[in-house]
Parts: structure tokens; sequence; C-alpha cells
């Protein structure tokens, strides 16, 4: 098995010590620079969001300024090893350095000896971090069996507003177009990272992600699906347990039907949000699909509904259509095609760009609210055989 990169963040204020450690990282293949910096602030938010290996912070002339960044990753960031290192230093600040919670100082400029023992103790201490390290976030698939309800809108819209480390999956394999809703030009797709199946971890992960936000990753679909090349459910189910252990959220947006692809996304979800709208043909398409849930034994909880497109002039009313399909509404987003397709067009999630609209407020409200309740089914999880998958795939 190949060896874990180190992954570091530096800060110096000091351009030449940036260059010596620069150099001196480049001589050893474990380490791979992610960042450098000259502002603590900086230094303290890419460590906080990437959760590097190891975080080397030159003490330098700013000593102060350098160990209130100390302290602070040492509160907020556990899982990074903290190095403090300087040229010239008091004995009495590399202590404080220490106390504070550095793991190890480096001299500098960098003698390659001593590099490689910090790199062996960072190796170690990151060996036995990662592990605890791993979240277990939530995995939430915003479905419906029906096109053109307004499921990626919503997805997006969800996603943009969970106030955690999220990512925003595109399973529409074969006609994705999140980047689109989102704004954002995207390099990798999902298909580029389940190439790696067998080996996907959270460095693979990090490359193969588009940035939408500070808190927001997207997965892409890809823009020409390989048909050679045949997106395996297995692949997939690995890519979402790697996902899920990286983000507090994972929202998928899958395609409208039971393929085998989308059943293990509906599989790996702790909840599934089926989005319906007042007319015939979706109700009668969310009865055959919560008939179809019961059958493979998804629990009620599991299952919300939330109504899109709502006005009072629907002939149908809430409670007739809860009467119907034997569950209740949790969230009614009203129609106003002229907000929504504003956002879409802007490629900037409604909930941001127009965060006091009507449709943006209730996808807020309805955002919390499963958040919350999403936090107690996390415990009542089902876990699922692969086997299990397989055969339903031919429901
Ligand atoms: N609450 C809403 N009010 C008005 N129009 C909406 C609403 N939600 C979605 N739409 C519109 O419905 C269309 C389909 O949305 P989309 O999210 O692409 O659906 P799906 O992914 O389910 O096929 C889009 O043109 C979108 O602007
Ligand atoms: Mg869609």
């Amino acid at each position: 098995m190949a060896t874990q990169p180190i992954t570091i963040v530096v800060l110096s204020k000091d351009l030449d010590d940036f260059t010596n450690i620069r150099a001196a990282l480049n001589t050893d293949s474990r380490a791979k620079l992610i960042s450098g910096g000259n502002d603590p602030e900086q230094v303290h938010e890419v460590v906080t969001q990437h959760k590097p290996s190891a975080a080397i912070i030159n003490l330098g002339t700013h000593g102060d300024q350098a160990i209130k960044l100390i302290q602070r990753l040492n509160q907020d960031c556990p899982g990074t090893a903290i190095i403090s290192a300087a040229k010239e230093t008091s004995a009495d600040l590399i202590l404080q350095s220490l106390r504070e919670g550095a793991r190890e100082f480096l001299r500098l400029p960098i003698n390659a000896e001593e590099l490689k023992t910090v790199l062996d103790h960072i190796a170690a201490f990151s060996g036995k971090h990662g592990k605890e390290e791993k979240k277990n976030g939530r995995t939430i698939t915003v479905f419906s069996s029906k096109g053109g309800c307004g499921t990626s809108f919503i997805a997006t819209n969800i996603a943009a507003s969970t106030n955690a480390r999220t990512v925003l999956v595109d399973l529409n394999l074969e006609s994705g177009d999140l980047p689109l809703f989102l704004g954002v030009r995207t390099k990798y797709s999902f298909q580029d990272l389940i190439a790696h199946h067998g080996s996907i971890d959270d460095c693979l992960i990090s490359s193969y992600v588009t940035s939408c936000s500070k808190n927001l990753d997207l997965i892409a679909a890809p823009e020409e699906i390989d048909p050679v090349e045949k997106i395996k459910p297995e692949y997939v189910l690995e890519a979402l347990q790697r996902l899920n252990e990286c983000y507090d959220f994972v929202i998928i947006d899958p395609q409208h039907t039971f393929d085998a692809i989308t059943l293990t996304a509906l599989d790996q979800s702790t909840q599934i949000i089926l989005v319906v709208t007042l007319d015939l043909p979706s109700i009668r398409s969310a009865q055959r699909t919560l008939r179809m849930f019961d059958r493979v034994g998804y629990p009620g909880e599991k299952v919300r509904l939330l109504l899109n497109r709502w006005s009072r002039q629907d002939n149908l009313d809430i409670p007739q259509v809860e009467d119907f399909l034997g569950k209740s509404i949790i969230g009614s987003i009203p129609s106003d095609y002229q907000t929504v397709v504003n956002s879409i067009n802007l490629g900037k999630p409604l909930v941001k760009s127009d965060p006091r609209s009507k449709v943006g407020r209730e996808i807020e409200r309805f955002t919390q609210l499963i958040s919350i309740e999403d936090a107690a089914l996390e415990e009542a999880k089902p876990k699922r055989s692969w086997s299990l998958i397989s055969k339903r795939s031919r429901v």
C-alpha cells in the first residue's frame, strides 16, 4: 500500500524562511505542502478547513502572534500536529510554543536529518489521529421519481444552508447540471474520483471536489459518460462511505429512476427527502415511490415529504395529499418561478442570493429541521450489506 502523504501548511512572516522550509519539504517525497502564508488568520482558516497532517509555525519576529495561532490550532484542530520553527529565538519562546501545543521544534535553516525525524513523528501522529478524526457524517438524498419537481434546485439550496462542512454530489450521471446551479467550473467529476476505487481517501477526495464556498464542495457529474467504463454501484458505495467520513453532510441529487446507483445512494442515506408537487402525476409517482420504499424496508421516519411549488391556487390541498399518501408533509416551498429561475441563471443558491425571499426562508427552515432530525436518525442508521443492494437493484 502506498504511504499516505504528509500534508503541511506553513505560517512564516519571513519570505527567506518560507523558501527554506519549502525547499526542505521538497526533498522528502512524503511531504506535500498544501498552503503557505504570512497571515495567521488565513493559516487558521486553511488548517481548520483542510485538516492537514501538520502546521509549521515560524515563531520569527512576531512571536506573540505565532504563539496565539498555536494556541488556537491546538484547540480547534487536534488532528493536526503543530511544529514550531525559528532561526534564532530565545529558549523561552520555544518553550512557550511547546507548552501551548507545538509537538516539535524545527531549527531554521532546516537540517535534513532533523526534518526526517520530525516527518516520521508527524506520520506516526496522523496515523493514530486519522482514525479518531473520521467523521460520521449524514447523507441526505433529495429524490423524486418524476423529473422537473425541483430536486436539483432544492438539493443545491439545502447544501448551501447547512452551516457545516458539506459536499453536494451530482449523481445524475448522464445529465447532471449542478455546476450551473452553483456558478462554478469543474475540472473533475464523480467518474474521475471513482476511477480510484479501492483506494479512495480524504486526500484524493480533496483533489477531486470543486470548492464552491467556505463550507460547500461539489462533486460534479461527468461532462460525458464513457459507456465502456461503467460506473459500478459498489464503487459508488465506496465513494459515498468515504465522503461520509470527510464531511458533516453529504447531499445527493440522484436520477429520477430506481437504477442500482440511485438505490445505493438511497440505501446509504440517513434521510430521503421525497419531493412532491400538487399535481396528480407527481402525487401518483410519490405514492409508488413510498410503496417501493416500504417494500425494500426503509423505516417510515427515514423518508420525509417536501412539497415544492406550492400555491394557494392549487386545486388539491395539503391535508388531502397527506391523507392520500398516508404521510405528513413537513415543508412547503412556495411557487415563485421568477425568483427561483433568477437564482439559477445567476448561478447562486437562492438561500445566499435572496435569503429573505419566501422560498429561501422555507428552505432554510426545512434544512434546520432535517439537520436536527437527522442527528437522531443517524443513531438508528441501518447498515446494509452489498449483496442486499445488488439483489434489490432488480426491484
Ligand atoms: N419553488 C419553485 N417555484 C417555481 N419554480 C420552481 C421552484 N422550484 C423549482 N422550480 C423550477 O422547476 C424547474 C425544474 O427544477 P429542477 O431543480 O431542475 O428539477 P429536477 O431536478 O427535479 O428535474 C426549474 O426551471 C426551476 O426553476
Ligand atoms: Mg435535476
